[in-house]
């Protein structure tokens, strides 16, 4: 048996009938670029998120780049966490600030609140909480702290479309950046990603520097970019979110089924008592977790490791060689994503589970 880490096919093809007809509906009308779609799209997901604009991208890098230039970030010190992809820390060096790691907790695997306070400085301009594999980061004493401090707070929310924090979906703060690359939670057929926010300022400065920098046709005020969503995406991503509730439920299901199953094989994630968690990633963990992950890979099925290297370990940060952050080390060797989509079967679920107690029984 064969057991995908996340079978996009397998949705793309349940969905193909409903989406044909939009996507004919986009070339029929060619509005290729900033077509009628995108505002459509916008508008839906605002609503999704509980937010006034969203500013639909292509990607989540850039709803993260764009949100901390919006607001007008370009120096300085911006905290985030050392467990989380790349593209988190890599556009508080691009605007020009300094990524300020804060060690995560164990639990959570997001920033831990106990830590924060301590990294503020002088320079600190912003926190970028991530809201890590699904599960919101602990919010409140997170936006306490930046009130207290006069910081601003843009949530990573790339893994947590549909999560919540207290009963509330993310972001929980005035702005978050999402991914809808293929395999998250919402997946567009290709690169894009969203910004959403309650700040008006926010959504006119990302409109802005989506389109280079253009107010009105051809007047650019600014040095923008070229991140536009395109607008077959964005039909497609409208169609989907049609689902996204129903598929974090599914995910929540087969969630429950590996709680379940594996309770006392080995070490499960853990949903904080604050969060109803999107399990956008399952996460289990052990000490052998290499010869875990080679021992289901033999037996046909997909794992991922979300990270392998934390960022402050990764060759372009080799400056920060020195740093350390001793529970985000101790994950990226102990970690390991198992399959999780809304389409698993059962059958898959049992297959995954029955390998794991036998690997685990004989180790
Ligand atoms: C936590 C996190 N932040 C940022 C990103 C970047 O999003 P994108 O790949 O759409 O640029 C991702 C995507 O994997 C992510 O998981």
């Amino acid at each position: 048996m064969k057991v995908n880490f996340v079978d996009v096919q397998r949705q793309t093809q349940n969905l193909k009938k409903d989406l044909m007809p939009k996507i004919e509906a986009v070339l029929d009308k060619s509005d290729f670029i900033q077509g009628q779609a995108i505002a459509e799209f916008e508008e839906a997901f605002a609503k999704f998120c509980n937010k006034k604009y969203c500013v639909a991208l292509n990607s989540g890098t850039d709803a993260l780049e764009f949100s901390l230039l919006a607001y007008g970030i370009t120096e300085g010190e911006v905290i985030t966490a050392p467990n989380s992809y790349f593209s988190t820390a890599m556009v508080i060096t691009k605007v020009g600030a300094k990524p300020v790691f804060v060690d995560v907790d164990e639990e959570s695997f997001n920033l831990d609140v106990e830590k924060l306070e301590a990294a503020i400085t002088d320079k600190t301009k912003a926190i970028i909480p991530v809201h890590l594999a699904g599960q919101p980061a602990d919010m409140d004493p997170i936006l306490e702290l930046a009130k207290k401090h006069n910081l601003i707070v843009i949530e990573d929310a790339c893994q947590a479309h549909g999560a919540e924090y207290k009963g509330k979906k993310t972001p929980i703060g005035e702005t978050g950046c999402f991914s809808f690359f293929p395999g998250k939670n919402l997946g567009s057929f290709g690169d894009s990603g969203a910004i959403v926010t309650d700040n008006e300022e926010v959504m006119k400065q990302a409109h802005m520097l989506r389109n280079d920098g253009c107010k009105e046709k051809y007047q650019h005020h600014v040095i923008g970019f070229k991140s536009r969503m395109d607008t077959v995406q964005a039909v497609i991503l409208t169609e989907k979110l049609k689902h996204l509730a129903n598929w974090i439920e599914q995910r929540r299901e087969c969630a429950k089924k590996y709680d379940a199953l594996l309770q006392g094989v080995i070490t499960l994630p853990k949903e904080m008592s604050y969060a109803k968690h999107a399990y956008h990633l399952y996460v289990v963990r052990t000490e052998k977790r290499d010869e875990l992950q080679n021992y289901l890979a033999e037996k046909g099925i997909a794992t991922v490791i979300h990270y392998p290297i934390p960022i402050h370990k990764q060759k372009a940060y080799e400056e920060r060689n020195t740093e350390s952050y001793p529970i985000t080390e101790k994950l990226s060797k102990t970690i390991l994503s198992i399959p999780i989509f809304p389409e698993i079967t059962e059958e898959e679920i049992k297959y995954v589970v029955e390998n794991i107690k036998a690997f685990m029984e004989k180790n």
